[in-house]
């Protein structure tokens, strides 16, 4: 007050001496911030968690050619079965990368299209697939660079299409019955012009979506799948573990996802990151947008997923800390979702209606009254896409059968109190059984001091 009082009655010529001694000061405290600035450089709290690395990541083979040409051969088999002569088709896709190794990442979808057409070939008596490629002529060069394995890649059969033509008049040139009156089926994912042009350029021919028959190819997981998946959802698991031992009560949401982000990362998965929310923010199942800090009473929620050599992970924990004092109602609610997640992975084998499944963690949640809370289907498929067919969901009458994948997700979400899910995927065994994928690392959460 009283500085204030004296700076206003200080006369002009006080005035400058005043001045540079605030510019001293002002540059006394700039250099003693940036000294301390340099002393850290770059990122000074990011943890390192590089050693998950070594948990499986390192000695997991990709899907190697043999792999692909069995799938190339099903499918051809597959097509023979359903109707004589189908064809298939499909762009750069989930479906593309499953049978020919060509998703979105190797080749980018844009207005001109590139179709892989698989149809089946009998030879000597045995059915073949014959692969043709449709490409913009102009692009031929690059699309020939596509990494397609093929049993005999010389007979891949390029089909290059110039600007001013119609690539679905040569596409059919490609088929052989179907132009008369055959099938073609295609990958649900394709775009609708696609579809389209294909069926104008086949009038007597039907162009519909690949049936249950196509679909469980992809579905069914081989042994080869299923080693990158454990490996996938261990090292999610490892690092939801690892990031939970460095959370802090007062910490912040964007700061734990950053940490965990990073941990996957090290770990060995790509485009890793997981939902983090805090206390009520949990309530909203796929998030608040607020960025929160985490409170005494607080469970902290991370959904996570990552990408190991083109297959998907996905496990969700809620925990809290050893001095969280997290309050016995919610506790409650995290019992009774855990119980929930184990008797429908109890339910899960081999002939069971998926609906089933999903009615098992229903069932026992509506007995405490939080069956109006569990707003969502129990779980999804899991495998190239993080969500894929088929879906543990009511009114599905799909069956299951070995070589499935799912989550097993249960969650209670009651706004602006609190949100508890659990997440643990499954594949369905040779003998029928469900196993965890987290398995290896001792699968489901115990408590939520021990996720
Ligand atoms: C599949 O494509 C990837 C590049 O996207 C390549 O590294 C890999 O070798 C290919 N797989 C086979 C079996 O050719
Ligand atoms: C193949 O599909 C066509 C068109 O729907 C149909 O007319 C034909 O009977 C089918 N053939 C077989 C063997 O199912």
């Amino acid at each position: 007050m009283d500085e204030k009082v004296s700076t206003i009655s200080t006369p002009i010529a006080g005035y400058r001496p005043q001045l540079t001694r605030l510019v001293c000061l002002l540059l006394l405290v700039y250099f003693a911030l940036s000294s301390l600035w340099a002393g850290h450089p770059s990122e000074p709290r990011r943890p390192s968690f590089s050693y998950l690395a070594d948990h499986c990541t390192s000695s997991i083979s990709p899907i190697g050619t043999e792999e692909f040409l069995t799938r190339q051969k099903e499918l051809a088999i597959t097509l023979h079965n359903l109707n004589g002569s189908a064809a298939y088709v499909t762009e750069p896709s989930a479906n593309g990368l499953f049978f020919a190794n060509v998703s979105t990442v190797e080749w980018r979808l844009s207005e001109r299209p590139l179709l892989l057409i698989i149809t089946p070939k009998l030879e000597d008596g045995e059915i073949h697939p014959k692969l043709s490629v449709l490409a913009p002529r102009f692009e031929a060069t690059r699309a020939k660079l596509l990494p397609i394995p093929f049993a005999q890649p010389n007979e891949i059969e390029w089909i290059e299409w110039p600007e001013e033509a119609s690539p679905y008049e040569l596409a059919v040139a490609a088929l052989g019955e179907q132009k008369d009156g055959g099938i073609v089926f295609v990958d649900s994912a394709t775009r609708y012009f696609v579809v389209d042009g294909l069926q104008k350029a086949l009038p007597q021919a039907k162009v519909v979506a690949a049936p249950v028959e196509i679909k469980q190819l992809r579905e069914r997981k081989s042994k080869g799948e299923l080693e990158i998946m454990k490996c996938a959802h261990e090292t999610t698991l490892l690092s939801i573990r690892e990031v939970h031992k460095r959370l802090y009560i007062g910490m912040r949401e964007s700061e734990a996802r950053e940490m965990i982000a990073t941990a996957l990362a090290d770990a060995g998965l790509s485009n890793g990151g997981c939902l983090t929310l805090f206390g009520d923010n949990a309530a909203l199942p796929h998030g608040s947008g607020s960025d929160r800090t985490l409170g005494q009473s607080d469970f902290a929620l991370f959904d996570c997923t990552g990408n190991l050599l083109g297959y998907q992970s996905d496990v969700t924990r809620t925990v809290a800390l050893p001095d969280s004092k997290i309050p016995s109602g919610h506790l409650f609610i995290w019992e009774r979702v855990q119980a929930a997640q184990l008797r429908a992975h109890d339910a899960a084998r081999a002939g069971t209606a998926t609906a089933i499944v999903d009615e098992v963690a229903r069932s026992y949640l509506q007995r405490y009254g939080y069956e109006k809370y569990f707003t969502h289907r129990l779980g999804h498929g899991i495998g190239i896409e993080g969500h894929e067919s088929p879906y543990l969901v009511g009114g599905s009458k799909d069956i299951i059968k070995t070589g499935h994948t799912f989550s097993n997700e249960p969650g209670v979400y009651i706004e602006g109190k609190v949100g508890v899910r659990l997440e643990d995927c499954f594949y369905i065994d040779e003998k029928g059984n469900a196993v965890l994928l987290t398995e290896g690392v001792g699968g489901t959460a115990k408590s939520a001091l021990k996720p």
